[in-house]
């Protein structure tokens, strides 16, 4: 293992095992489809190529799933995940359930929150996870704006499923009846369907920053990039034991939680239950495991814990990996003297389906950097016209259009696909960055007003909304304000209807209002009162950008 250094101004890579170069030089995105059983026959189905080919390919008895949740611990083979997966299929099948429908997972981080995606995606519907912290009004717009006519559930989550305000929602299962029900024979029958390649995989809702959250749709050929990033990327070897921490209602919980270990064959770890740096560091040493995908704000909680890592045996973390929000060098660094770990900082976005910007495990990582293209991607950074510029200069971070996870379609809405794709060739990710002459890229926020709480986007206009229904709130305007912990943390401008007073007992009823009907992640954690909010003077909207502004001029303040 490497010397700790006291600062970091590269780190180079470490086990130099595969030839890198060769790859970014040689990379053709057929090699990738190569590594699919399916390349060989025409159709598709992700879940067979997850689960039942390694079955079918002699490996059934290897442990697949790992489940662990303060004190309770439960393995399942990949033999086992395919039976569950054909029981679950063949109920979803007596149900009607058909090629194309869209079936929702509402359900904790289990095991059965993943067998039931993938027995959704085996019927060949399409699977619609959502996050176990989603309240009602949350899981009603999801579920509603694609029609979800089936829903998987438990007895607790069901009471945040509003079942009067879904119409298209014609049945709901509960997992205890699932799983009570005998696991029939199945050896013979088949629940696999065969699908196209650009048939509906999964559909994951992401916030913007205007409106509500909106479907992105993935196409089963996505399972290309998966499978190659994968094996590139998450560097997943035999015997590895491979811990994602998010969950699969989010598209790095079913990206790189789900499909691309168990595409190639990694016993996956699934945890259970709250954040805890002791709950962490147990499982790593219980678990013993070798790859850990997580975000930047997990590992600040680590670190804020100071020496705890030393009561733990982390030897056999041998690869680590981070997305979601900026990875500060100052992680890194804790990181590298701490843990003798590299973290490798991943970029990409629920549109695009898998990772863009990567650092691979045998190069060097510049602190402060996303990293830099995965082979056969090609990154641009454009100017308000769409131009390139040259490098060093901040502007709109694209990408080269098509690769094979970038999604097929948004859900019902054409217009808000498209204006992702206003420059010829180019796909636009709403976040700004610079790009030095090694090609890595380097993250300078957001272009629009959506903001990243811990990885998670939330959309200010979602969380007005909810904010103006209260009697007491007259207008809203939400914002991101800088956060050393969670990167922003929600924060609401507002204006009280006449006859209310300012209060502490107020603003904290407003705050649970919009947590108990939205999401816990998106209510606002600082809630302040003004005479008037800062509007355009001819329009008459919020100025999200002036109150940004403020909070930032704040900050400089106390600093200085
Ligand atoms: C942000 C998560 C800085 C970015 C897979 C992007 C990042 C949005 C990074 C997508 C990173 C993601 N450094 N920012 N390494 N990775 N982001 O859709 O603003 O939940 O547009 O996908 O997160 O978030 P999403």
């Amino acid at each position: 293992m490497s010397q700790a250094t006291t600062h970091i101004e590269t780190i180079e890579g470490e086990y130099n095992l595969n030839n890198y170069d060769e790859i970014r030089e040689n990379f053709d995105w057929s090699d990738a489809k190569a590594l699919l059983s399916a390349a060989k026959t025409g159709k598709i189905n992700a879940a067979y190529e997850t689960i039942d080919r390694h079955v079918d390919e002699g490996y059934g008895d290897k442990i697949a799933l790992h489940y662990i949740n303060e004190g309770e611990k439960r393995s399942y083979t990949f033999k086992e995940v395919k039976d569950q997966t054909d029981h679950y299929a063949r109920i979803l099948k007596r149900h009607g359930v058909t090629r194309g429908d869209r079936v929702f997972v509402f359900l904790p981080k289990t095991p059965e929150c993943y067998i039931a995606i993938l027995a959704v995606i085996k019927v060949g519907a399409i699977a619609g996870p959502l996050f176990e912290a989603f309240m009602e009004d949350a899981v009603r717009d999801r579920i509603n704006d694609c029609d979800g006519t089936l829903l998987i559930t438990d007895q607790q989550l069901v009471k945040r499923v509003p079942k009067k305000d879904i119409p298209s929602l014609e049945t709901t299962l509960f997992v205890e009846d699932i799983e009570k029900e005998p696991l029939q024979p199945v050896d013979g029958d088949d629940y696999v369907e065969w699908v196209d390649w650009e048939d509906g995989l999964i559909i994951h809702y992401t916030s913007g920053s205007t409106g509500k959250p909106k479907g992105v749709l993935h196409a089963h050929r996505a399972a290309q990039h998966h499978i190659v990033t994968g094996k590139w990327v998450l560097d997943i070897k035999d015997d590895d034991v491979y811990w994602c921490t998010s969950h699969p209602g989010w598209v790095t919980g079913s990206v790189y939680g789900l499909f691309a270990p168990l595409l190639n064959r990694a016993t996956v770890v699934i945890q259970g239950g709250r954040f805890s740096a002791e709950n962490w560091y147990s499982l790593i040493e219980e678990l013993g495991v070798t790859i850990w995908y997580s975000a930047p704000t997990a590992f600040r909680m680590l670190l804020s814990k100071g020496d705890l890592y030393k009561d733990y045996d982390l030897s056999s973390v041998r690869h680590v990996l981070s997305v979601g929000e900026p990875l500060n060098p100052e992680v890194i660094q804790w990181a590298w003297n701490s843990l003798n770990v590299r973290i490798h900082d991943t970029w990409w976005m629920t549109e695009t389906g898998g990772h863009l910007i990567v650092n691979l495990p045998a190069e060097k990582i510049k602190p402060g950097s996303m990293g830099r293209s995965f082979p056969g991607i090609q990154v641009g950074i454009l100017d308000e016209e769409g131009n390139e510029l040259p490098h060093g200069e901040v502007g709109q971070l694209a990408v080269r259009t098509p690769w094979p996870g970038l999604m097929k379609e948004i859900w019902g809405n054409q217009d808000k696909f498209k204006s992702y794709f206003q420059y010829k060739g180019w796909y636009i990710s709403g976040d700004l960055a610079l790009q030095d002459e090694e090609g890595y890229v380097f993250f300078q926020g957001r272009n629009d007003d959506m903001i990243n709480s811990a990885g998670e986007r939330i959309g200010p206009f979602e969380v007005e909304s909810k904010l103006i229904e209260h009697t007491a709130v007259e207008e809203a305007g939400v914002i991101g304000k800088p956060d050393e912990l969670r990167g922003e943390l929600v924060k609401a401008f507002i204006t009280l209807r006449s006859g209310y007073q300012e209060s502490e007992q107020l603003l904290e009823e407003i705050r649970l209002y919009v947590r108990k009907n939205l999401s816990a992640h998106a209510a606002p954690r600082e809630i302040e009162v003004m005479d008037e909010l800062p509007k355009t003077k001819i329009s008459g909207k919020i100025l999200r950008r002036q109150l940004k502004a403020l909070e930032i001029e704040r900050a400089n303040k106390v600093k200085n």
